[in-house]
């Protein structure tokens, strides 16, 4: 196998990270495939986002998004991981890692002072830890698309 190449994602890649999405997540949650495709080009052109991805022999193999905000309560530039994939049978040859040097050498040039994740798997969580990540915090989520106030 060849050493993983990471650069940045491109328009063209957008349906492949679709599909490589879809794959993962189908009869897992809902999907809303045309949008995602759509909000992957949105994410492209924003300065915000930082979707980098991983190819092996010229496919690629894995992808991972950046988001960058401004932390008004630490008064500094911080980001988040959103999500990072690699596709199955491509999993254990390092491409995570190499995605996540790629991040945090990009975040440190922009100069930001933080880079937070949120997984649901215990797995995933291992792999964080592992390159260096720490447990802080508890992570809680809202759903906006369904009534949540009790009276
Ligand atoms: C989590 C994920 C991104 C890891 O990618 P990867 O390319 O396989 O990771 P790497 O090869 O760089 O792994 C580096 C080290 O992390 C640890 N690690 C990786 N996957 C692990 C797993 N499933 N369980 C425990 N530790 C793991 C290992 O220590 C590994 O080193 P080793 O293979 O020499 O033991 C990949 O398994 C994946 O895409 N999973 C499904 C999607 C997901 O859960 N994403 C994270 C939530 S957003």
């Amino acid at each position: 196998m060849q050493r993983p190449r990471t650069r940045l994602a491109r328009k063209e890649d957008a349906k492949i990270i679709e599909d490589m999405i879809y794959e993962w997540t189908k009869g897992q949650w809902p999907t809303w495939q045309r949008e995602r495709v759509k909000t992957i080009l949105k994410a492209l052109e924003d300065k915000n986002h930082l979707i980098l991805v991983s190819e092996i022999n010229g496919e690629i193999a894995g992808v991972l998004h950046l988001i960058f905000y401004s932390d008004i309560l630490l008064g500094s530039l911080n980001c988040h991981v959103n999500f990072l994939l690699v596709k199955e049978g491509c999993r254990r040859k390092g491409i995570g890692f190499s995605l996540l040097d790629e991040a945090v050498k990009q975040a440190r040039r922009r100069g930001a002072n933080e880079m937070h994740v949120d997984t649901i798997f215990e797995d995933a969580a291992k792999f964080y830890r592992k390159y260096g990540f720490i447990d802080d915090g508890i992570w809680l989520e809202l759903s906006l698309q369904k009534e949540f106030r009790k009276e």
